[in-house]
């Protein structure tokens, strides 16, 4: 059932074009219009939610982070992203005008389920964004947006971040365009993108010798960094969490903006370091500012692996390798820009004779607290 891969996580990470066409299909109607007929919450509630607090655990929270940026961008609306297990013991302040999203791709995680019932208690509407049907979650939830990923295998969560992120994009078009913050062609032109990643992910896919054979490379690096700002910020989060979790090597995610504030003291020479790069066309000045970030550590003696979008030619000079994506919106990015690094953490861990199906210390679904 591996389908001719060394591994179900190989199969997986292939699996993600198919992953995120199939959680964007049957969403609109004949009009264009981004229908969630699964979304069974009362729309004057949710024309009058006045906050959204996201919970879930580890590679779920990270899809949470990317949701923040784009729902407070399109709808204006207040967004945490919290933890599960840290939600429920915090006295968290939720209302009926609280929205909580529980992001979950088993929907059994036991501390996200025990946050949905907190949420629940204290009045707040809960929508669940789970892969697994059937699973307690959504049983337990108000409403259930399903990603459609398939079933998951693998320990390492992989195509089932890219469903829950494009999920989560659904449901941040759906409240604009319920809550009128967007034009009905604005929400449209969006979707009309996000139709177009599939075929990008491809194109990631097919480029990923390079990746794999760096990676290979690297088998006895004993720590490797992540930093990304931005919707940039939760891919290198993610990517370190990877690397962790298959291949056992030290690995951390920081905000680029924060390496100044402490980070920037572990760089010394040979560390290597991965760098997520906004788009040059972002509206902000991100861009050059990631760009500084790369030739500060560089100056230091970082090894710099850099991701890129297509055409972007100003982090070239101080890139040790370049891992092209296709051009995105900035917001809809991070489903490129996480797969070179799903693949190097895969490969590497393979590299080191791992099982990456089935890492050691862990279990695919986390059912107790
Ligand atoms: O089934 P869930 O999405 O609720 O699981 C949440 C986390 O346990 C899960 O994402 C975990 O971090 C994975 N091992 C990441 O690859």
């Amino acid at each position: 059932e591996k389908g001719g891969f060394r591994s179900f996580m190989d199969k997986e990470i292939h699996d993600q074009p198919q992953a995120v066409a199939d959680t964007l299909l049957g969403r609109t109607d004949a009009s264009g219009r981004l229908v969630l007929d699964e979304v069974r919450i009362d729309e004057a509630l949710l024309r009058a939610v006045d906050k959204i607090v996201v919970v879930a655990c580890g590679t779920a929270a990270y899809a949470g982070h990317v949701a923040k940026y784009a729902i407070e961008h399109w709808c204006r609306i207040p967004v945490e992203v919290e933890l599960a297990h840290e939600f429920r013991y915090r006295d968290p302040v939720v209302d009926e005008r609280t929205l909580v999203v529980a992001v979950s791709q088993s929907g059994e995680t036991m501390d996200t389920l025990m946050a949905v019932r907190h949420a629940r208690e204290q009045g707040a509407q809960v929508l669940a964004i789970v892969n697994t049907h059937g699973s307690t979650i959504p049983r337990e939830s108000d409403a259930v947006l399903y990603t459609h990923a398939g079933p998951e295998i693998a320990v390492a969560s992989t195509k089932a971040f890219l469903a829950q992120i494009t999920a989560a994009y659904l449901l941040g078009l759906y409240l604009a365009q319920l809550r009128g913050n967007m034009y009905a062609d604005e929400v449209a032109s969006i979707l009309g993108e996000l139709r177009a990643i599939p075929d990008k992910i491809q194109q990631v896919l097919d480029r990923e010798g390079r990746v794999r054979e760096i990676a290979r490379w690297m088998a006895d690096t004993q720590s490797v960094l992540f930093l990304g700002r931005h919707v940039g910020f939760p891919v290198a989060m993610e990517g370190a969490l990877k690397l962790k979790e298959l291949a056992y090597i030290h690995a951390e995610g920081f905000a680029a903006g924060e390496l100044k504030h402490g980070p920037i003291a572990l760089i010394e020479p040979g560390q290597p370091v991965f760098v997520v790069v906004p788009s040059p066309r972002g509206r902000h000045s991100l861009h050059s500012k990631v760009v500084s970030n790369i030739q500060e550590i560089r100056a230091r003696g970082a090894r710099t692996l850099v991701i890129a979008e297509e055409g972007d030619e100003a982090v070239r000079p101080y890139a040790d390798e370049v891992f092209s994506v296709p051009q995105a919106p900035t917001l809809l990015a991070p489903l490129l820009a996480v797969v070179p690094l799903q693949i190097f953490a895969c490969e590497l861990a393979t590299a080191k004779g791992l099982d990456v199906d089935q890492p050691r210390n862990l279990a695919k679904s986390v059912t107790v607290e």
